[in-house]
């Protein structure tokens, strides 16, 4: 096994550059516990980049990724720059090129993390994002700008291949876990897209005997992650769809700083990409409140992607423990900070 991964780390803007070194301190230690060595390659880039260079990625940027085992990235955005130029600048040019068709997004109520659910309801669900092409697409144009007839028009992409593909990664998932899985669609309303979504998501699941399909609309949906969080396991779902099902799930598991993400290329035919769900949080960057957990969390399905479970078992024990012994940031009612948080964790992990 080798021992020595080589990980681009681009902490990004906004709280990116106090999670991202609060994880990679976390990573560091885990991983000499386990006997291997994480190589960061540090990336400026972003916002400050974009506002010197015009440009969030230097022209070679994907190049430079393409030899690295791993991405690490913290978070985008900026209140100067349109959220549009810094997203599309980084994030999606990255997630296209390498082919990162999956967006897994695990969320599940942490011990010490209250639910702003009554009651004490519990929550594990696995959203399967389909994550390079769906309604996220440069299809479209504004016409007639600036007139009283103006209008704008956006197509949304789905082919067979990347439907299929995105259904046959989220039913092995189900698999292996209870087998239920639902299917985000709106076939009553969007119909052309969806009816061909629910076609091919049938026929790829089919080949899977062990797993149950349940196609259910997205507002319903959305609904019963509120309602009935517990009827729920894995869900396959669009782009948009899976977006915003993850952010609710995540709002329901307790907080967005404790949501973590994997940008996947299942071949591993370029690096994969992992970050936390939240943004750059601009309204508590530089005070030192931004909660570590989604980027450790992050962190740990990094080493789990690198072939290195036991480090990452190791690690969501050891935030586990943490929050279970009720150390907490201000997004969960505490009042430690970044630093305390990360402390705690490094102290549990030297155990
Ligand atoms: P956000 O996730 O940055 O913040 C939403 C709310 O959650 C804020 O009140 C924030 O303080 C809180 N929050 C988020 N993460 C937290 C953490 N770790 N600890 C404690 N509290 C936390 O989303 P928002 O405000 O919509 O976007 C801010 C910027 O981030 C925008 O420029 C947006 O485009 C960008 N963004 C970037 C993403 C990425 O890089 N993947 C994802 C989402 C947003
Ligand atoms: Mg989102």
């Amino acid at each position: 096994m080798t021992d020595s991964y080589t990980i681009d780390v681009i902490p990004g803007d906004g709280i990116g550059q106090e999670v991202i070194p609060a994880a990679t301190a976390c990573l560091d230690l885990v991983a000499e516990r386990h006997g291997f060595a994480l190589h960061w390659r540090d990336r400026e880039w972003g916002s400050d980049y974009y506002r010197s260079t015009g440009r969030m990625l230097p022209v070679d940027g994907l190049e430079q990724l393409s030899t690295g085992d791993a991405v690490f990235l913290g978070a985008v955005g900026d209140v100067d720059i349109p959220d549009d130029v810094t997203l599309w600048g980084l994030l999606i040019p990255i997630r296209r090129e390498f082919e990162q068709y999956i967006n897994l997004r695990p969320n599940r109520t942490l011990p010490g993390v209250p639910s702003p659910l009554a009651g004490d309801r519990q929550l594990d669900v696995l959203v399967v994002r389909e994550n390079v092409e769906g309604e996220y697409s440069e299809i479209g144009g504004r016409f007639r700008r600036g007139r009283p007839d103006e209008f704008a028009l956006q197509e949304a992409v789905f082919t067979r291949q990347g439907i299929a593909r995105v259904t046959r990664f989220a039913a092995e998932l189900a698999a292996g876990r209870t087998g239920r899985l639902v299917s985000a669609t709106k076939s009553n309303g969007i119909i052309h897209t969806m009816p061909f979504w629910d076609e091919v998501v049938r026929e790829t699941a089919a080949d899977f005997p062990g797993v149950t399909v349940d196609k259910v609309l997205i507002d319903a949906l959305a609904a019963r992650v509120v309602s009935a969080p517990e009827s729920l396991d894995v869900i396959v779902a669009s782009n948009l769809f899976g977006d915003i099902l993850s952010d609710l799930a995540a709002a329901v598991a307790g907080s967005l700083g404790v949501a973590p993400s994997a940008n996947l290329n299942p071949e591993r035919e370029h690096p994969s990409l992992f970050e936390p769900v939240h943004g750059s949080a601009p309204d508590i960057a530089g005070k030192g409140w931004a909660n570590p957990v989604a980027a450790i969390w992050a962190g740990a399905m990094m080493l789990r992607h690198l072939g290195r479970p036991e480090a990452a078992d190791d690690l969501e024990s050891a935030f586990g423990a943490v929050l279970a012994g009720g150390t907490r940031t201000r997004d969960l009612g505490g009042s430690a900070s970044t630093g305390d948080f990360t402390e705690a964790v490094l102290v549990a992990l030297r155990g």
